[in-house]
Parts: C-alpha cells; structure tokens; sequence
C-alpha cells in the first residue's frame, strides 16, 4: 500500500489523481499548522508527503523522514524547505510553477492599481459613513498610463505581470534579473538594469522574486530612499524580501507614494498593523493564486509530483533533479 500525506485538504483535482493511483491518502483536517512532532508523525507513516502552508522542512524534519520517497509543495515558493538537505538525502522536492503565473499577476495587476488609486481606502471611508462633500482636490490617485514599471525577478510571473502592465497602460518595462529574459525584451520591450537603476527609474515597482538569503531584506530603508518620489512599491512574492518596519517608515514620511502588499511578515498580518490604516496602502492575506482553475491545476501538478517520485521517476517539476541518484 503506498500512503501520502498532505497538509491540507487538496482540491478534487488532484485527490481524484491520487485515487487513480491506487494511492491512500491521509489529509490534515484541522485548521491550524501541524506542530513539528505532527508533521514528522504522519510524514513517518507516508511514503511520500505534499505540503501546503508554513511547515518547514529543515535538516531536523529531514533527518527524521529521510525514507521520504517524494516532498511534493503545493506552491511555486520552495524557501520553506532546505533544498540542500533534501538533495543530501536523495530527496526529490517537487513545487508548482507556471500554472499559478497568471493569477500572481494578476494579483500585483490588481494591488498595483488599487494602491494608484486608493481603493481600499476609499472603500474603508463608505464603511465608515465617510463618503460625505465632493471635493475636487481630495482623495487623489496617481495614473499610471505610459509609467515605467519595474520588475524585480522577472521569471515566468513577472513576465505575466509585465505583460498586463505593458498591454493595459502602455507601461515602459525595465527588470532586474540574474539572467537576461529575451521573451521578455522581443515581446514587450524590457531592458535589464542593475538594482540601482531599477531604483531610480521605476514609477512603479513589482517583486517576483524567490525568496533566498540574496534578496532577504533586500528593499531596506536604504533601497526606498534610492527610489523616485512617488514611487508605488508591489510585493506579491514574499514578506521577507522587504523590511517591514523600514516599508512603513518610508510610506508615512513620504519616501514611498504607496505600497500594495499579498505577502507581509508575519503572515498572517496583526489586525492592529499600521500599514493597514495608511491610504496609500493596499493589503491582501496572500491570496496569489487563489482562484478556482489555478488551485485545480496545482493540485494536478502537486499529484503528478507525487505520484512520479513514489514511482521512482523524473517529477514533472522538479526544484532539485540534482537529488536523482544515478
Ligand atoms: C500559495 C504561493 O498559495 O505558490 C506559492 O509560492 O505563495 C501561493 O501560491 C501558498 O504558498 C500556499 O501553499
């Protein structure tokens, strides 16, 4: 009998596969983060595991469960986990890529746009019986038409993201990126610049990095002092690529115009955090990929991976193919 365990309940789609499979499948019901004893308790019972959520898979959790045939993420991100370690032990790590690229865009689209134009705000002073004398100098956004955006990370959702910006508002694209993307600059335009010059030049600025000890903190009070006055700051990647305290200070002495956040440190964001009551700021609890066709096709993918590396092959999508032993 093969056995998976999975941190969350899955999506049909991909329960359905395992099914198929011949596979038993033991899904965490409760809605709280299993403790470590927990994970490595029904890791220890599976042959293979797919993880959702915050649970780290660290050198401990790793030592443990080396008898793990598979670790399938149901996620793009794979900073939760010690890659190197899984690789040591011959672990496979399978993640979600390119199918969830669209929606993430999709959601910076929509954090970049809602921030332009103080959305949330405004929906906050009609809750609050604020929506009072018309004044025209008040309340005002900025327009975004023919800005320059830049990205930073430009895999296959800041590509997505530049597209939309590109096809809606004209934007002008730069990026700042360890590789060259020339899909990228054939079909949209987009010029590689170094940190500084993103920096300096974007209007706007959008993260879809990987989180990885590179970039960890990397927009700091110093990096929102070097950006344009008026800049807009977008994160839909991870909280830890910015600093948090920094980000504020910026958005409230007016270093920063504006800041649209789906991903915050912690997670989940505290009720009583000051960047939810600034204007200019918009806040969303993580929600990149969440619409029902994405979430189906990473389950897809999530099972695929599964089943692959219970089977002893190659993962569709694979983080570490390095961990296959000849
Ligand atoms: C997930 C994400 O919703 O794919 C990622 O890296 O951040 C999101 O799509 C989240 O990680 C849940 O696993």
């Amino acid at each position: 009998m093969v056995n998976v365990f999975s941190t969350r309940e899955l999506p049909k789609a991909g329960t359905d596969l395992l099914k198929a499979e011949g596979i038993t499948l033991t899904q965490w019901h409760e809605k709280r983060e299993l403790t470590f004893d927990e994970l490595v308790a029904y890791s220890k019972a599976a042959d293979g595991i797919i993880l959702s959520g915050r649970n780290k898979v660290d050198a401990a959790f790793l030592e443990a469960c080396h008898h793990l045939k598979v670790i399938s993420l149901f996620s793009a991100g794979y900073d939760n986990v010690d890659i190197a370690a899984a690789t040591r032990w011959g672990i496979p790590v399978g993640h979600t890529p390119d199918v969830l690229s669209k929606a993430t865009a999709d959601t910076a689209f929509l954090l970049l746009l809602a921030t332009a134009r103080k959305a949330f705000y405004h929906h906050k002073r009609i809750l609050a019986g604020q929506w009072g004398f018309f004044e025209p100098t008040a309340g005002l956004g900025i327009d975004i038409h023919g800005k320059t955006l830049g990205i930073f990370g430009l895999g296959s959702i800041g590509f997505e993201m530049a597209k939309l910006c590109k096809n809606a508002y004209g934007m002008d694209i730069i990026y700042h990126n360890r590789n060259t993307n020339e899909k990228a600059e054939i079909e949209l335009g987009a010029r590689k610049v170094s940190f500084e010059e993103l920096l300096a030049q974007s209007d706007a600025v959008s993260v879809h990095a990987n989180l990885s000890d590179a970039v960890k903190g990397i927009f700091d009070k110093e990096a929102f002092a070097k950006m344009k006055p008026g800049a807009i700051f977008i994160n839909t990647a991870r909280g830890p690529i910015h600093n948090e305290a920094h980000l504020t200070a910026a958005l409230q002495d007016g270093t920063l115009w504006g800041a649209g956040l789906d991903v915050t440190t912690p997670e989940p964001m505290h009720k009583d955090n000051v960047l939810l009551s600034l204007p200019n700021v918009s806040v969303l609890p993580h929600i990149g990929s969440a619409v029902q066709e994405t979430r189906d096709a990473m389950a897809v993918l999530a099972a695929q991976n599964v089943i692959a590396g219970i089977k002893g092959k190659h993962l569709p999508k694979c983080v570490n193919p390095e961990a296959y032993r000849p």
